[in-house]
């Protein structure tokens, strides 16, 4: 597949058989991720894992409604920013989910960004705070997103080429 068609053919998948991750994809999956650009090289992430579906199950009320699909997830990686690296953590961090992202698609499995900054968790608490303690994440480290993980149990149509919002691209000015 190439890069475009690979681009095209990623969606976001919702629904998940339940059964495990194939390890060898996800030490793939894990070093498309550290693969990523960083500003000033400073890499700045940190991934979570988490393959134990008790904790997927808790994971799932990270948000309210938004991360249900990780009840059946084979897998979620949690990206987390040290945040006194660099100040440019949620760029950062938003490329390894990207390529992430892109690795599961190019494997054959489906994913999802589940968005962690900036959102609540159903208990009341900020995601971040209701990820940092359901995982022991140490302090000054804060949740950029998750990637649900899983074999597909539903199969979104690839974008099309000629579907692609071209009147977005502004050529020499506005
Ligand atoms: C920054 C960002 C945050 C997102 N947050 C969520 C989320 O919390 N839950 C969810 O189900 N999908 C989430 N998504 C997935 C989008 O809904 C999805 O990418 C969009 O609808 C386009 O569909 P596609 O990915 O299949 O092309 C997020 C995507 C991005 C890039």
């Amino acid at each position: 597949m190439d890069l475009m068609e690979l681009l095209l053919t990623r969606r976001s998948v919702r629904k998940y058989t339940g059964e495990r991750i194939d390890s060898q994809k996800l030490d793939l999956i894990l070093k498309a991720g550290l693969s990523a650009a960083s500003g000033r090289n400073r890499k700045p992430w940190e991934l979570v894992v988490v393959s134990d579906r008790e904790v997927l199950e808790r994971l799932s009320h990270c948000r309210d409604g938004a991360a249900r699909m990780l009840k059946d997830a084979g897998c979620a990686v949690l990206v987390f920013a040290d945040m006194d690296r660099t100040d440019v953590w949620t760029e950062d961090c938003s490329i390894v989910m990207s390529n992430m992202h892109l690795m599961a698609a190019s494997l054959g499995l489906g994913s999802c960004w589940i968005q962690g900054r900036l959102r609540m968790a159903e208990s009341g608490e900020t995601t971040d705070a209701f990820c940092r303690r359901l995982l022991s994440v140490p302090e000054g480290f804060a949740l950029e997103a998750i990637l649900s993980l899983g074999v597909p149990a539903e199969f979104p149509a690839p974008h099309a080429m000629d579907g692609l919002p071209v009147d977005k691209i502004h050529r020499e000015s506005w």
